[in-house]
């Protein structure tokens, strides 16, 4: 998970990077680096592995300034070396970038960068970033235009900072879409920049945070801030406070919307240096399964506890559509008490975000006696379903403090996505070509997910007005279909965890055999209606709702006309490929849960009765 610091000031610029890189190096990194204007020139160290490598380079070739910034790499593209490690310079070395994201279109970038007879130096996608940069530069007549210029040509979640030694006094910043945060730091006579408020946090208080589409010109004396679209922006100054728990909350009022909000920069670093976007293969090195094993197992069985196993019911559509391995999914609480049928021939998945629920621990033990291959899928390091599986998957989700799981939900189903890649992969279950399309299918995802996480205040509106007028009811039901059914069932545990109505999530072809006798005025149904397979069932099972007078929420594809004229209310989601889809529509359903419980002024972090570890039966 990168990490980004950069400093302006008056004081020795060094130091107070790779210390702001020390306080982020909890959330995984391996490769690291920094640039620093000395004497009119930028000079950069970069090394592969842990901040101590950086830091012997640079007692053995010192450089200091008062101008600098720094990165910590998580592999995406390209090895975690010493040529791909972040910060990226220009080939005059006057411009230097870092970058947190993907940049969705790299290769297109790199070829006509390349037809142009620039020389790439590293395998990144960040590399193209600062070739644009210095191409703009001049026609620009400055960093900040070449920045905004060159974000036009990026697709994908990207926040960057720059700085060139023609301008010495500024690093530019500047955030598209949802890669994860920038924060600025002000001080006096000095200016901060960093991804996560703890890295600079023991240097100022005062921070902005760049909304999506805005960049920053930071200067000793403070930030400008416009949109990318060249709109000046005056941007609030938050006071952070001191507590490191409640500073790690930011700007949001609490740690659910923050890892609301967070998912899309969750997935990204989900992804991370597993994906080889050109090769289209997989690289889960913790899986330790070798091919041979890969292909004995001839059933999945999925064991999880309330978010986890709903995940898990997205990936039995996965697993069983790319993998072509045939998958059941049971509550870890029951499944030791069927005499489960299990040996050697199966692989046996559990999905954990704690690593401790005792339920889920108990089915992997029972598994493991019984023969087992067993794959844990978790979000805690270190964790006990870790130490015990034969094979991890971890979320990279960072910690998730709210109770009510969200961003390892979305972690979970995608590291699925990948598990089933990597079997069918080793089992040659499809075509080079197919997965490769799967592949790049999920490059897009961190983008689309920013969209249904737009946080503007249209964006918000849309929660904020359904809460106000639903915040009353007493029962909702939640219907899907295919794959989105399971997010019916995540949806409706949302709502209930923290909102305290009581809600079902029924698969809607089943409505018709009981809860529609349930459906009145008084009763709102939240209809996954996505243009995919099951889009025309889903808008019949809308009219038997309607034709009983009942109230329909949809969530329907963007571009959707007919469906406005059949639902009450419509909240709509970018069109995905349809094995991705569960990965959008449980977002506006965690959006809603969360704004109807602060409207109705639960606790929404820490509801009543329930744990966010379950460690006892
Ligand atoms: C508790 C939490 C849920 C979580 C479930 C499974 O009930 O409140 O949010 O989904 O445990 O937890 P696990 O850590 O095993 O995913």
């Amino acid at each position: 998970m990168c990490g980004i610091v950069g400093y302006v000031g008056s004081r020795p610029a060094t130091a107070i990077v790779i210390d702001g890189l020390q306080h982020l190096e909890y959330r995984g990194y391996d490769s690291a680096g920094i640039a620093v204007l000395q004497d009119g020139a930028i000079h950069v160290r970069r090394d592969a592995g842990k901040l101590s490598n950086l830091i012997k380079l640079l007692a053995q070739q010192p450089i200091d300034g008062h101008l600098a910034l720094g990165h910590t790499r998580w592999a995406t593209h390209g090895k975690p070396n010493q040529q791909n490690a972040h910060p990226h310079s220009d080939a005059s070395g006057e411009i230097v970038v870092v970058q947190n994201g993907i940049v969705e279109n790299y290769r297109e970038l790199r070829e006509s960068l390349q037809a142009e007879g620039i020389d790439f130096r590293s395998e990144t996608d960040t590399e193209v970033i600062v070739h644009l940069l210095a191409l703009n530069y001049s026609a620009a007549g400055g960093l900040a235009e070449a920045v905004r210029k060159t974000l036009g040509y990026l697709k994908g979640p990207s926040a960057i900072v720059a700085m060139t030694s023609r301008e010495p006094d500024r690093l530019v910043a500047a955030r598209l879409g949802n890669a994860g945060g920038v924060a600025i730091g002000l001080g006096s006579g000095e200016t901060f920049v960093a991804s996560d408020i703890p890295a600079i946090l023991e240097h100022t208080r005062r921070m902005i945070f760049l909304e999506d589409g805005q960049y920053a010109v930071i200067t000793p004396a403070g930030a400008q801030i416009a949109t990318l679209d060249g709109q000046p922006v005056a941007a609030e100054i938050h006071d952070i406070p001191w507590n490191p728990v409640s500073a790690a909350k930011g700007e949001y009022r609490h740690f659910m919307q923050k890892e609301i909000f967070e998912q899309a920069r969750s997935i990204t670093d989900t992804m991370r240096g597993r994906v080889d976007f050109d090769s289209g293969e997989m690289i889960l090195e913790q899986l330790r399964l070798s091919r041979e094993r890969a292909r004995s197992f001839d059933r999945i069985v999925t064991v999880a506890c309330g978010t986890s196993a709903y995940a898990g019911l997205v990936g039995e559509f996965l697993l069983e559509h790319i993998a072509r391995i045939p998958t059941d999914v049971d509550y870890a609480s029951e499944f030791r008490y069927r005499d489960p049928i299990i040996d050697e021939r199966t692989l046996l998945l559990a999905i954990t975000q704690s690593g401790e629920t005792v339920d889920t621990l108990a089915a992997v033990e029972e598994a493991r006696n019984k023969g087992a291959f067993v794959v844990s899928i978790v979000n805690a390091i270190g964790s006990q379903a870790a130490r015990i599986s034969d094979g991890v998957i971890t979320m990279r989700c960072g910690p998730e403090i709210g109770v009510a799981s969200t961003k390892a939900f979305t972690a979970s189903v995608v590291d699925q996505y990948l598990l089933a890649l990597a079997l069918a992969q080793a089992r040659d279950s499809i075509g080079p070509a197919h997965r490769r399309r799967l592949v790049d299918d999920l490059a897009h995802l961190p983008r689309l997910m920013g969209q249904v996480l737009d946080q503007s205040p249209a964006g918000n509106a849309v929660y904020l007005d359904l809460a106000e007028r639903f915040h009353g009811y007493r029962n909702f039901l939640f219907l899907g279909r295919g794959i989105n059914y399971p997010i019916a069932l995540e949806g409706a545990l949302k709502l209930k965890e923290i909102s305290y109505i009581h809600a079902e999530g029924y698969p809607a072809g089943e409505m018709k055999h009981g809860p529609i006798a349930l459906i009145d005025r008084e009763m709102p149904v939240v209809a996954i209606a996505v243009q995919d397979s099951v889009y025309d069932k889903m808008i019949s099972q809308i009219e038997q709702v309607k034709a009983r007078h009942g109230i329909v929420i949809a969530i329907a594809t963007e571009g959707d006309d007919f469906i406005a004229s059949k639902a009450d209310h419509v909240i709509t989601v970018p069109k995905a490929p349809s094995l991705l889809t569960p990965v959008l529509s449980v977002l506006p359903l965690q959006r809603l849960a969360y704004e109807i419980a602060v409207w109705r002024g639960a606790d929404v972090d820490q509801p009543r009765n329930l744990a966010k570890s379950v460690t006892v039966e």
